[in-house]
């Protein structure tokens, strides 16, 4: 391929005449429909997290794996409501996909890179569903929890390689829009997770969790098909030296002229031959001038997880049932609190890229503060310290189930898509494969954490859980206002202006490209 030796990304500047690059592009057929289908990815994670937490309230479920757990619910009615469900080995059967998911997302990002983002994405499908078949025919505990690790493997494939793809296809005035459907097929994939258990759970026999543990290989067979259809991005074709058809994909994908691509194809001609002398990725993440994305691949996806999201996704059941709602009613909850969560993320898919990442982000983060506070007051009025309750009025249950459902709203439109738009945008190419594992892998292992440590945090800390939560909450709103730059229409290869500009990581900035950053501070 020809060398484009001493062009640095950027060095086409828009029409516009601003400190960015003006690419031009149109949302076309091509790029909508391989976006979308592409961030359907996300459905095998959300499918997943909303399994498990109506499945692990079944009887019948509890009673062949979980016997002790089984024994505490049924046999004890009298058992602090708090501490009902503390148990080490159900704990285990939740987190240990998120350990998986981990382990696996950091060999996703040598295959994303050495491979292509729809390789990645299709071993993601393939993996997850011979976990589901495993899941659904287990007969003991062991393949439960094989089957659990397989779907790990699966989703940490799938969200190393999803964003990357919908960032790098979209253009980059709807990125926000089309990287948000990433989050709303994880929403879509909870929803009918919640909607499945419902039913399953009514099951006469008692073998409906199988079709619930089973029903992740639908989806999974989807993501497989997509992933086998789906265009590669035309950065992926010119790290593989694809340069013809990475030009032309981009004509079609952009649905304009040859000579219109010119500059974005230039630009990432350039950032690819940055990114090939790159032996290190991983080393080279440690260079200071990388410190702002690496700070945020770290801190945002830890914080995503801190909001306490997955207490209420994980175990809304659970929780409800801990509430004193009954089985069906505490199913039932949590296909509400499933459906908020789908509805509210087209608040994301439509905001983003109108009203920018940091106003969502704060109005969300403020929201979520708000009604945590809210639920803790309400448990703690009507539980106490003692937890020992036999009947919530019905009225009650309902402020309760409100104030859960606007919070989880807020988390819907912030935090949930912003917690994995924001990272897969800011990274150059040349560290972006490993720069998205650790994304991945810090928030599963922040998803692990919750997972492993609520139930018994629910018993030691009682409704404090609801405060703990919502300090992290407060401290994670203020660090967006103080360090996040705004990154609403800024092409992905042009990124390095807003840290240039930010008050405060801009010492972190080699001076190099001084001259092409000439905004006020953001
Ligand atoms: C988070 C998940 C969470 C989900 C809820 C995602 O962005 O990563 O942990 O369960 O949102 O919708």
């Amino acid at each position: 391929m020809a060398p484009l030796v001493g062009i640095k990304a950027g060095d086409f500047m828009g029409p516009s005449g601003g400190d960015h690059v003006e690419y031009p592009g149109k949302l076309t057929w091509s790029v909508l429909i391989s976006c979308v289908l592409g961030a359907m990815g996300g459905l095998i994670f959300g499918y997943d997290i909303g399994i498990s937490g109506g499945v692990t309230s079944m009887p019948t479920f509890l009673e062949k794996f979980f016997p002790s757990v089984y024994k505490k619910e049924e046999l004890d009615k009298s058992t602090n409501q708090y501490c009902k469900f503390d148990s080490q080995i159900l704990t285990l059967f939740t987190s240990s996909l998120y350990l998986a998911a981990l382990v696996s997302s950091l060999v996703a990002s040598y295959a994303t890179r050495r491979f292509g983002r729809r390789v990645s994405m299709l071993v993601g499908g393939l993996i997850f569903m011979a976990g589901a078949i495993l899941n659904a025919f287990a007969v003991n505990i062991l393949m439960l929890i094989f089957g659990r690790i397989l779907l790990g493997f699966g989703v940490g494939f799938a969200t190393q390689s999803v964003p990357i793809y919908v960032s790098e296809m979209a253009p980059y005035k709807h990125r926000g829009a089309l990287n948000n459907v990433f989050q709303l097929s994880i929403t879509i994939g909870i929803l009918v997770a919640n909607v499945v258990n419902y039913f399953t759970a009514k099951i006469e026999g008692g073998w409906g969790w199988r079709v619930s543990l089973g029903g992740a290989a639908i989806p999974a067979i989807f993501i497989s098909a997509v992933a086998w259809i789906l265009p590669n991005t035309p950065n992926s074709m010119i790290e593989k030296g694809e340069l013809q058809q990475a030009r032309e994909m981009l004509c079609r994908i952009r649905g304009v002229s040859d000579r219109e691509i010119e500059a974005e194809y230039i630009d990432l001609v350039a950032a690819s031959e940055a990114s090939r002398r790159v032996q290190h990725p991983w080393r080279n993440l440690r260079l200071r001038e990388y410190r702002p994305q690496l700070v945020m691949s770290i801190l945002i996806p830890a914080l995503q997880q801190l909001t306490g999201i997955n207490v209420v996704m994980f175990y809304a059941p659970v929780l409800f049932q801990s509430l004193g709602f009954g089985n069906n009613a505490s199913l039932f909850s949590a296909v509400i609190t499933g459906l908020v969560n789908m509805l509210a993320t087209f608040v994301a898919v439509f905001g983003t890229d109108k009203w920018g990442r940091r106003k969502l982000f704060i109005e969300g983060g403020i929201q979520m503060l708000i009604f945590q506070v809210a639920v803790a007051v309400l448990i703690a009025l009507k539980f106490g310290v003692s937890g020992n309750v036999t009947e919530l009025p019905e009225w009650y249950s309902i402020i309760v189930v409100m104030c859960i459902c606007i919070y989880v709203s807020a988390f819907a439109w912030s935090w949930g898509p912003l917690g994995w738009l924001v990272p897969s945008e800011i990274f150059p190419l040349e560290i972006r494969s490993a720069a998205q594992s650790i994304t991945v892998s810090v928030n599963m292992f922040f998803t692990f954490g919750v997972a492993e440590v609520f139930l018994s945090m629910l018993c030691g800390l009682k409704y404090g859980l609801f405060i703990f939560f919502s300090v992290f909450v407060a401290i994670m709103t203020v660090f967006i206002y103080v360090f996040l730059p705004e990154t609403k229409g800024i092409p992905i290869e042009e990124m390095r202006v807003v840290w240039k500009r930010h008050w405060y990581w801009k010492r972190f900035m080699p001076d190099h490209d001084d001259q092409q950053v000439n905004g006020n501070s953001v």
